[in-house]
């Protein structure tokens, strides 16, 4: 399981409470899908988060010390770029900063693997999540049309946001073309899927 980092977050539910990061594991599996079906009206299913544990993925949840589940983060690291898949903090403990706490360990992360650059796409209608990617810097880069599935069979289009991280200001937008059209010059790739899509995998 490796060697948790210890934090204390005078932020979430009893000020008290020490919480900590660790990667996460198969084992953690039913927690993290009780919290992703309240998180999302697509969840992802058991098999996505096992192949993506199962290619070696970057995972790592937030928890208490009594267990309970806080949130998690999911990204694929590639070559100079990490690309977020999948970041959750559970409904209860929402608007309590603790995605900032995740997305600075996605950060140092990537940073420890010498990578340079952030990717993620987010659903259009998620004005929450594109506002606090804006806020850690990720400049809103491109739209993919009707990426995600929605309800009523409809369709909705995602967002694609990207920072560099060759700086340390969290406010600083990415350096980005932001009249960049993702699907046409190619910089959007399957793998790109904060929330849910359907791929080569399957509807998520
Ligand atoms: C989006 C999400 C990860 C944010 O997590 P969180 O822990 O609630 O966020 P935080 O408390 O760290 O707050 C992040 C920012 O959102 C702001 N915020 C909080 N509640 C808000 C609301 N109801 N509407 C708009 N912004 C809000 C906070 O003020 C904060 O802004 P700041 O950067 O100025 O401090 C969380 O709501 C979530 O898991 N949602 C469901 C899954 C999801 O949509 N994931 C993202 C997929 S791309």
């Amino acid at each position: 399981m490796g060697t948790p980092m210890q934090a204390r977050d005078m932020s979430s539910a009893g000020a008290t409470d020490a919480s900590m990061l660790r990667p996460m594991s198969a084992t953690d599996l039913d927690r993290v899908l009780a919290v992703e079906v309240q998180a999302y009206g697509f969840p992802w299913s058991r098999g996505n988060f096992i192949d993506s544990l199962a290619a070696g993925y970057t995972a790592e949840l937030l928890e208490q010390a009594n267990g309970t589940l806080l949130g998690y983060y999911l990204a694929l690291p590639g070559v100079g770029e990490m690309h977020l898949l999948n970041l959750t903090v559970a409904p209860a403990f929402q608007g309590r900063g603790l995605a900032h706490r995740l997305m600075d360990r996605l950060e140092a992360r990537a940073r420890e693997l010498g990578l340079t650059s952030l990717w993620l796409e987010v659903r259009a209608s998620n004005a929450r999540a594109r506002a606090l990617y804006g806020r850690r810097g990720f400049a809103e880069v491109g739209v993919r049309r009707d990426y995600y599935p929605a309800p009523g069979s409809r369709r909705e289009d995602a967002v694609v946001m990207s920072r560099t991280l060759d700086d340390t200001h969290r406010d600083e937008p990415a350096d980005a073309d932001a009249d960049a059209d993702a699907d046409a010059d190619g910089a959007v790739r399957e793998r790109h899927r904060c929330g849910v899509q359907e791929d080569a995998h399957g509807a998520r």
